[in-house]
């Protein structure tokens, strides 16, 4: 499976670097409109560099990798999927709701395919605590709660900040992963408000907080608060099950803390596993799962319908009447 990386900043050096690690993808080409960063990326990667249109008539190119800002991820994905090529973007999948649905019905037209990177549930403590769900371990889940968040200073006076580019704040850059979590684990919402704030990082275009609610059909909730200035890789969300309760622990950073406890009800007894001597690879996890979903043709996850219910449930947010 041959892939093309667009886009060689601080995210597209790592989806980059973990398709060259993985044992089914080659990565074949590389592209960004900033030269200095092609040539750095050219010494790391050892990859050569295509022109855009190249990459896109190029039929040996079967993937092409998405980590450009938030703005290019509609045409990219279109062009891609007007060129036959499959899709790995970048969460977000675009920018807003009307991006996202012109996207969908690209896509839904198309025999390609598009995934969204959500390489959290590649975390070790999130793949055994969606294990422990399956097996039924603390019953019908009733709510998920979670917490996001970095110091905000790697973004400072980036596109991040800009509303054109980026179509919003630390809601579209780290939220969406518990979106993304809350559906994974309880299905769709089909209700949602949220606020949105500036708590540290002021005069900029965007949120640099944002909480949300949201109820599925059944009555199941999801609570979500998200942040520019929390501690670096803060990662945390806890489910509340009818015979127990899990709690997913990255707060002392997700790269060098994860963890998970869990209780069950009926055994009164709190179990632990701490994962933090495993090496983070999500990146590649998910890399190799998405190549192997479409060696065997099957459905990738998430999807693009995934990918579309969490811009609704972005979308909750940033329409809620208290956000003036
Ligand atoms: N999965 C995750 O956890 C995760 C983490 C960080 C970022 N991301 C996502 O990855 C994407 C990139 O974020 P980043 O932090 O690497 O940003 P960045 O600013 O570091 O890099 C973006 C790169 O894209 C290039 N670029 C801009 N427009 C382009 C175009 N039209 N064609 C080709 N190249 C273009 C820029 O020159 C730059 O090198 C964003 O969508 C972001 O939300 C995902």
């Amino acid at each position: 499976m041959n892939f093309a990386v667009i886009g060689l900043g601080s995210f597209g050096l790592k989806r980059a670097q973990a398709i060259k690690d993985s044992n089914q993808g080659k990565l074949v080409a590389i592209n960004d409109i900033d030269q200095l960063k092609v040539k750095q990326a050219i010494e790391k990667l050892k990859v050569p560099f295509k022109n855009y249109n190249d990459i896109l008539n190029d039929k040996n190119i079967d993937v092409i990798s998405v980590c450009t800002p938030n703005k290019f991820h509609k045409n990219i994905i279109i062009d891609s999927l007007n060129s036959k090529k499959n899709v790995f973007c970048e969460k977000p999948l675009a920018r807003n709701l009307s991006e996202a649905v012109e996207i969908y019905n690209h896509a839904k037209k198309s025999k390609n395919i598009v995934q969204i990177g959500s390489n959290h549930r590649y975390f070790e403590s999130v793949k055994y605590a969606k294990r422990l769900v399956e097996n039924d371990t603390i019953g019908k889940l009733l709510s998920f709660t979670g917490r996001i968040g970095h110091n905000g200073e790697r973004l400072k006076n980036s596109w991040f900040w800009k509303k054109d580019i980026s179509g919003g704040g630390t809601l579209l850059d780290n939220g969406c992963h518990l979106l993304d979590l809350s559906r994974y684990f309880l299905g769709d919402f089909n209700t949602g408000k949220g606020i949105i704030s500036n708590s540290y990082w002021k005069n900029i275009e965007v949120e640099d907080t944002a909480c949300g609610m949201f109820s599925t059909k059944h009555g199941q909730t999801s609570t979500i608060f998200c942040s520019w200035r929390l501690m670096s890789g803060y990662f945390f969300f806890e489910l509340n099950g009818t015979d127990g309760y899990i709690n997913v622990d990255g707060r002392f950073d997700t790269h060098g803390g994860d963890k998970i406890f869990w209780s069950i009800s009926k055994e009164k007894k709190f179990l632990s596993k701490d994962f933090s001597d495993v090496k983070p690879n999500s990146y590649k996890q998910e890399i190799d799962q998405f190549i192997k979903n479409l060696k065997e043709k099957k459905e990738c996850s998430p999807s693009i319908s995934d990918a579309l219910e969490v811009m609704k449930m972005i979308d909750f947010v940033y329409s809620s009447k208290s956000n003036g």
